[in-house]
């Protein structure tokens, strides 16, 4: 089941959230995040286990992947793709939008697997040292 989050839910997105940086739950203060309309945050629970979760932006048309996870032991089974699914049937209006360190092969993979197009990029975006490749899916 895909659902909305709810401050009962930081614990667990925190803990998945290590998988994109260690110090997740610090800089990206979910408990807050979880109020802000601009903000949304869809997680995927089986057995009452959340084995995902996907951070939005909405900004007008746009909306940005700020975040996406899922836990190791249940990757590969498509688990993201339905996350990002929903966020296509339910939320995004013309074009959906990400940025991810070109050293994130399995993220790029996947992104490009659903369609994801590379439009630019930032150089030496993370410590100095990786490019941040911008990417784009339109939805209509
Ligand atoms: C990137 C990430 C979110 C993908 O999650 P995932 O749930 O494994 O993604 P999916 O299962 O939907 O797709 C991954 C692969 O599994 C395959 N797959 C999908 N459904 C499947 C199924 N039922 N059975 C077997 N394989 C399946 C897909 O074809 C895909 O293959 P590909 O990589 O060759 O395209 C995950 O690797 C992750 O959490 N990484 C760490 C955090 C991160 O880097 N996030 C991105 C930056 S914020």
């Amino acid at each position: 089941m895909i659902r909305q989050a709810n401050i009962k839910d930081v614990a667990a997105i925190d803990s998945i959230g290590y998988l994109i940086k260690y110090d997740f739950s610090k800089i990206n203060n979910t408990r807050k995040r979880l109020d802000l309309n601009y903000v949304k945050i869809f997680v995927y629970e089986e057995a009452s286990i959340i084995k995902g979760f996907i951070e939005i932006e909405c900004h007008y048309e746009i909306t940005d992947i700020i975040n996406i996870a899922v836990m190791s032991e249940y990757q590969n089974r498509g688990v993201a793709s339905e996350l990002l699914n929903y966020v296509i049937a339910n939320i995004a209006q013309q074009s959906i939008m990400l940025e991810v360190n070109e050293n994130n092969v399995n993220a790029i993979k996947f992104y490009q697997h659903n369609d994801f197009k590379e439009l630019n990029r930032r150089k030496k975006y993370y410590d100095n040292l990786h490019d941040a490749i911008i990417m784009e899916r339109k939805t209509i």
